[in-house]
């Protein structure tokens, strides 16, 4: 009898630590032990970007590095036993936004110690850095945890860059589980942010799918001569930089992607459909691209027992 129960309790035990190990995201996963943690996270952001519009752009980027696995990795600096994703190719001397997501942390530790996790931090500076700028509004799923290492050759694999084409693009996001039509409304990011001069220069003196006005338009501030003017920027959306609207879209209609990789969404291939429909209708953009987001969110996700909750988002826990 007494080896029975011993037994009952131990398959209780073993049950419930592997159902918390993999619970699922919820909304509400903070209403009880951080009830201010979502309007805390919100004030931070409407300041840094009032402060700098631009930084919506990088805070919204962030959350996508963090997230082909989001689990606060991003954050992380190099330590004695892993070299960190901040060097990878696609982040390094790019990414952007890390005081400001400490800062938040700070705030949010202020208000309820070791409880909000930087992985969902991230998250939600996302989605208000977004509204912030007049996109759609989505409900954000929470209950992330903070890994407690980190991989630059897993971001240097896993992250897109300027020069894909369409298929390998396309490769890219079915890895993580995100078909054509939520790769071309993620993309839709675009419509907010700036870019270096390294990664459009070959789209603007090499390809021929782009607007010869617009072209030249862009060489004046990005010499063709590489390691001059590098980091010079131009904005993703000529039209309008800091307005989060379609307009990404129909500059592709008319060849104004400033990337080699945008103009591939509409260059004769599969996604030129999806990116017609986003170009003619911003509602229809703005409830593709708020579905994506939480799709793109839930990207394995560390839950229940795994990772922990980071104190500082820099580091992990000693
Ligand atoms: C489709 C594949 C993608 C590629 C190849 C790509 C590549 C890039 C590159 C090269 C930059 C410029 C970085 C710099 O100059 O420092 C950039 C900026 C940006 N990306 Fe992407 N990206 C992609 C998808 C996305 C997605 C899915 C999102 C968000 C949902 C996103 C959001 C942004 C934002 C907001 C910026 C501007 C950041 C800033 O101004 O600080 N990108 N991206």
């Amino acid at each position: 009898m007494a080896s029975t129960s011993c037994l009952s309790i131990l398959v209780l035990v073993v049950a419930l630590t592997a159902s918390s190990a993999s619970a699922q995201l919820s909304s509400t996963f903070y209403d009880t032990s951080c009830p201010n943690a979502l309007s805390t996270i919100k004030s931070a952001v409407t300041t840094a970007v009032n402060n700098e519009p631009r930084m919506g752009a990088s805070l919204l980027r962030l959350h996508f590095h963090d997230c082909f696995g989001c689990d606060g990795s991003v954050l992380l600096n190099d330590t004695a036993t892993f070299t960190g994703e901040q060097g990878a190719i696609p982040n390094k001397n790019s990414l952007r936004g890390f005081t400001v997501i400490d800062n938040i942390k700070t705030q949010v530790e202020a208000v309820c110690n070791q409880t909000v996790s930087c992985a969902d931090i991230l998250a939600v500076a996302a989605r208000d850095s977004v509204v912030a700028l007049g996109g759609p509004s989505w409900t954000v799923l929470l209950g992330r945890r903070d890994s407690t290492n980190a991989s630059k050759s897993n971001a240097n694999s896993d992250l897109p860059g300027p020069s894909f084409n369409l298929a390998n693009l396309t490769q890219l996001f079915a890895n993580k589980g995100l078909n054509v039509t939520e790769m071309v409304a993620l993309s839709g990011g675009h419509t907010i942010g700036q870019a270096q001069c390294r990664f459009f220069r070959d789209h603007i003196y090499n390809d021929t799918n782009i607007n010869s006005t617009f072209a030249s338009s862009l060489q004046g501030n990005c010499p063709q001569a590489s390691g001059s003017g590098d980091a010079n920027l131009a904005p993703l959306d000529a039209t309008s930089a800091t307005s989060f609207d379609n307009a990404y879209f129909t500059n592709l209609l008319s060849q104004k992607g400033l990337l080699h990789s945008d103009q591939e969404l509409f260059n004769g291939g599969a996604a030129d459909t999806t990116v017609q429909s986003f170009a003619s209708s911003s509602s229809a953009f703005s409830s593709a691209f708020a579905a994506a987001m939480v799709k793109m969110g839930n990207i394995s996700p560390k839950t229940g027992t795994q990772g922990e909750i980071r104190l500082t988002c820099s580091k992990v826990n000693s």
